[in-house]
């Protein structure tokens, strides 16, 4: 990071090199979540908005949910990044799969709420129409027992469509001619599919379609541009971008725990791809952990409690899938995926959330390596069969009292050291689990619930 803060100013005045020396400081920040999702990247996020220009999604759908709270208020956003909240230039870029029927939804709920999203979307990013939600429920119904219990958002069936070269693109919405083309294709091949091969009897309209499509380029139109372009933009004049990752690493296509998982990578490395800007922009990658571990959905999950302690951690944890309502699987902290996402990642930076939830258990525990089949595993296994054997071997620490919520504000206000000594030394496990520092703790729903212990945009340090 300081190799390239230093001397590069001078001899180069335009370009990425003619930053000023303030944004030259971690301008660009990548924020991903390092388990199954629902970490609270939403809330980082919009800590984080605060000094940042631009927030950008760059993958997922709105299978996302992120949950923000300030004041009285409570936004669920799913598909317009969590920096609207705190009004700043918000980007869906290219690697995002947009519902128009959700994204319009959000937006207006927004302005009736008083916000009007500066937006920016994508030319590029692919479009979520009626028969990809039919696909989606078809395909979960026909993988049984390999189904991962998705949100039924046609995330899946969009992203196939999209590696296939069947997708419908945002800049295809005002296109009458490349559209017609694609609507009669996908209207044609969705409807073999579904009654043919899966026995639905649910019937696409290709002229219905059409009218769907024309109604969503005429209300997306002055949203629709290149984006890279806005992002890359906005990196050279020195603006301050945030690209907020949805789902977790868990999840991810490529590294997840496959195939129960979503359909995009996850990993940090998606926010280039997905954004359309180069890996050498990027600053700073934060990794949002969840003091345990929780999941929504189908799969194995070694560290999840069926017990007493398991939905102990549910409730007070308020674990609900903000998109579909159900109940989340809990667990303890799970250090073998920790290690694995801080590694795919290439965090520099993690941000722990609900330290406020574990709170009152005691002992608390980490599950530092798995068994199976008599072996010792400390590296995420690729294969689902061994995963599905892992048994965990913990690690148990000495919990630290539950406090109050006014308790918990006192302490946000004060700072790091005044969190309880137990608390401290979990905080330290896990930076010497994953070898980065934990810059930020979260202790609670509310914005001001938050230490910014290391300050993201400010400092880089590596322990
Ligand atoms: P995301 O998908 O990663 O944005 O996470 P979700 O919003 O789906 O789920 C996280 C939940 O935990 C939300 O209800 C947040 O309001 C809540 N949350 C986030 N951080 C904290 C925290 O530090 N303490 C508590 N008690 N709740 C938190
Ligand atoms: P955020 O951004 C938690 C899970 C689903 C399912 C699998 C595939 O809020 O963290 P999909 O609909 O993507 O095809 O479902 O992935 N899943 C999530 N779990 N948080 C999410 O997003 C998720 N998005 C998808 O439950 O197991
Ligand atoms: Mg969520």
């Amino acid at each position: 990071m300081e190799r390239r803060i230093s001397g590069t100013s001078r001899s180069f005045p335009t370009g990425r090199f003619a930053r000023s020396e303030e944004a030259r400081l971690m301008p660009s920040v990548i924020v991903v979540g390092c388990q199954w999702g629902d970490e609270g990247k939403g809330k980082i996020v919009d800590y984080l908005s605060a000094q940042a220009d631009y927030v950008v999604r760059y993958q997922g759908g709105s299978n996302a949910g992120h949950t923000i709270r300030v004041g009285d208020q409570t936004y669920r956003l799913r598909l317009l990044p969590s920096g609207v909240i705190h009004r700043k230039k918000v980007v869906i870029a290219n690697g995002v799969v947009v519902d128009p029927e959700v994204l319009l939804k959000e937006i207006s709920d927004l302005k009736s709420k008083g916000f009007n999203p500066d937006l920016s979307l994508s030319d590029r990013a692919h479009i979520t129409l009626s028969y990809h939600l039919l696909l989606d429920a078809a395909e979960e119904e026909f993988k049984g027992s390999l189904r991962s219990g998705t949100t039924m958002r046609g995330i899946g069936p969009t992203y196939t469509d999209k590696a296939a070269r069947y997708g419908i693109r945002t800049s295809d919405l005002l296109d009458p001619e490349i559209l017609g083309q694609k609507i009669s294709q996908n209207a044609i091949l969705k409807q073999k599919v579904l009654s043919q091969v899966y026995g639905s009897s649910a019937q696409i309209s290709e002229d219905d379609l059409l009218v769907t499509c024309k109604k969503y380029g005429d209300e997306l139109r002055k949203y629709i541009v290149d984006t890279s372009i806005v992002i890359n933009g906005a990196l050279d004049a020195g603006k301050r971008v945030l690209f907020e990752g949805a789902q977790g690493l868990l999840l991810d296509v490529d590294h997840g725990v496959y195939p129960f998982g979503t359909s995009s990578n996850t990993a940090a490395g998606a926010a280039c791809t997905g954004a359309g800007v180069g890996p050498t922009r990027i600053d700073e990658i934060i990794g949002v952990v969840k003091a345990y571990t929780s999941r929504v959905g189908a799969g194995p999950l070694p560290t999840e409690l069926t017990d007493d302690t398991g939905s102990r951690l549910q409730e007070k944890g308020k674990e609900f899938g903000t998109v579909t309502g159900r109940r989340r699987r809990c667990g303890w902290l799970d250090a073998v995926a920790l290690r694995y996402a801080s590694r795919v990642n290439g965090l520099t930076g993690i941000a722990l959330t609900k330290l406020d939830t574990l709170a009152g258990f005691n002992p608390v525990k980490i599950c530092m390596e798995y068994k199976a089949d008599g072996q010792r595993i400390s590296d995420q296994p690729s294969s689902v069969r061994v995963y599905s054997k892992c048994v965990p071997f913990y690690e148990e620490m000495k919990g630290w009292p539950d406090l109050s919520e006014s308790e918990w504000a006192t302490i946000a206000k004060k700072g790091y050291d005044a969190l309880p000594k137990e608390a401290k030394d979990y905080v330290a496990k896990i930076e010497t689990i994953a070898r980065v520092p934990v810059k930020i703790v979260s202790i609670g729903e509310m914005r001001d619930a938050t230490i910014n212990r290391l300050g993201v945009w400010k400092t880089s340090f590596k322990i």
